[in-house]
C-alpha cells in the first residue's frame, strides 16, 4: 500500500510497537495521529515519539470520543492494550475493559466515522497457551493461560466479526515476543529481554528463569514491516501468526548478550511459583501463511537485533530508566 498522504490512526502510538510504527508511517509520508493514554506500567514513553512528525493525542480509549479520531481515517493500526500477564491476573476487570470492551467502542465509532478504513489489529500468540505442537500455526487450539489471553482473544474476535458482518477489511497479527529500540527496559514488564538488556548495559547480573524455553523473538523493524504489509488486500479478513528468525532457548539468548557485552553475568533459577502457572513453555510460530500472502520475512537475526538494540539504548539509557 502507498501510505503517502494517507490518514492513519495508531492506537497505543506512544508505546513500544506503536511508536516504531508511527516513525515508519510518518517517514513514508502518511498523516499520523497517535492515540495513547500513557497507562501506568505499560510501554508508553514520551521519548518514543521524539523526532517523528506525528500528532499525539493523550487520551484513554475507554473514555475519549473515538468518532472524532476516526473521522476520515484510511487505516487504523490498533495496538492499544493492557499487555501485562500478571497485571491481567491481578485486575482482570481493567484488563477486559481495555482489551475487549474498549475494542467494541472503537468498532462502533469506526462504523460511523470511518466505515471503509482498513483495520490492522495487534493480537498475540499468548492465547494459544502452552503449545500442543511446534511450530504453532493459526489452526492451533486456543487455550488462554491467563485473563490477558482471554481478553486479547475476545478483542481480536470482535474485530473479525466486524469483518464478517460489516465487510470491513480487518487483519489480525498474532505477534510473538518482540524486542528492539523503544522497548520498556526499566523492568521485566515488557519481555524478559528488556530487563536483561538494561542490566547488561549497567554491568549487573540478570536472572534466567528456566532456560530451555524456546522463543522466536521478532526484531521491531520486522514487526513494523509486517504491520505495513498487512494492510494489503491479500490479508483482509484473515488472522496471521508472526514469528521471527529461527528459535533460540533463553540460555542461548543470554549467551548472545554475554558475547555482545563482555563481562555480562547471569544466573539461572527455577521459574517463580506465581508465574509458573501461566507460563507457556516453548513457543515458536509457523508464519508461513503471512509470508505467502505478503512476501514478508524477518530480516534481522537475533544476535544482530540484540546488538542493534543495545547500541540504540547506550546513548538514551536515562530516558528509559
Ligand atoms: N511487544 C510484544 O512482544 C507483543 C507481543 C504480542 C502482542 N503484542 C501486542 O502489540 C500491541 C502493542 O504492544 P507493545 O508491546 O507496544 O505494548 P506497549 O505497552 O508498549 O504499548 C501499548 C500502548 O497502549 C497504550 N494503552 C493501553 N491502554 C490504553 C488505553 N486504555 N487508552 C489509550 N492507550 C492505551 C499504552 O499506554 C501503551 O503505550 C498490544 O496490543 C500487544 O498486546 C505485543
Amino acid at each position: 500500500m502507498d501510505f503517502t498522504g494517507r490518514k492513519i490512526l495508531v492506537t497505543g502510538g506512544a508505546g513500544f510497537l506503536g511508536s516504531n510504527l508511527c516513525h515508519a508511517l510518518a517517514g513514508l509520508g502518511a498523516r499520523v495521529t497517535a492515540l495513547d493514554g500513557f497507562l501506568f506500567g505499560g510501554g508508553a514513553n514520551p521519548a518514543n515519539l521524539d523526532g517523528a512528525d506525528v500528532e499525539l493525542v493523550r487520551a484513554d480509549i475507554r473514555e475519549i470520543d473515538l468518532r472524532n479520531l476516526c473521522e476520515g481515517v484510511d487505516v487504523i493500526y490498533n495496538l492499544a492494550a493492557q499487555t501485562s500477564h500478571m497485571g491481567g491476573q491481578r485486575d482482570p476487570l481493567a484488563d477486559i475493559d481495555i482489551n475487549a470492551v474498549a475494542q467494541v467502542r472503537l468498532i462502533q465509532a469506526a462504523r460511523e466515522a470511518a466505515p471503509n478504513a482498513i483495520v490492522v489489529h495487534a493480537s498475540t500468540r499468548q492465547f494459544y497457551g502452552r503449545p500442543h505442537y511446534l511450530p504453532v500455526d493459526e489452526e492451533h487450539p486456543v487455550n488462554p493461560p491467563d485473563a490477558n489471553g482471554v481478553s486479547k482473544f475476545a478483542g481480536e474476535q470482535y474485530w473479525m466479526i466486524e469483518h464478517r458482518t460489516a465487510g470491513r477489511p480487518v487483519v489480525s497479527l498474532r505477534l510473538t515476543n518482540c524486542y528492539g529500540p523503544r522497548l520498556r527496559i526499566r523492568d521485566a514488564r515488557q519481555t524478559f529481554l528488556g530487563i536483561w538488556m538494561r542490566l547488561a548495559l549497567e554491568g549487573k547480573p540478570f536472572e534466567v528463569w528456566g532456560g530451555d524455553q524456546l522463543r522466536d523473538m521478532t526484531y521491531v523493524d520486522d514487526v513494523t514491516a509486517a504491520f505495513l504489509a498487512a494492510a494489503a488486500p491479500s490479508c483482509h479478513g484473515r488472522v496471521f501468526n508472526i514469528g521471527g528468525p529461527p528459535p533460540a532457548s533463553l540460555l542461548e539468548i543470554a549467551g548472545m548478550l554475554a558475547r555482545i557485552v563482555p563481562g555480562t553475568r547471569f544466573i539461572t533459577r527455577e521459574f517463580p511459583a506465581d508465574r509458573a502457572t501461566i507460563d507457556i513453555g516453548s513457543y515458536h510460530a509457523n508464519d508461513g501463511a503471512f509470508r505467502e500472502a505478503t512476501g514478508w520475512a524477518p530480516l534481522v537475526g537475533l544476535e544482530e537485533g540484540i546488538a542493534r538494540s543495545l547500541e540504540w539504548y547506550k546513548t538514551r539509557l536515562a530516558l528509559y530508566l
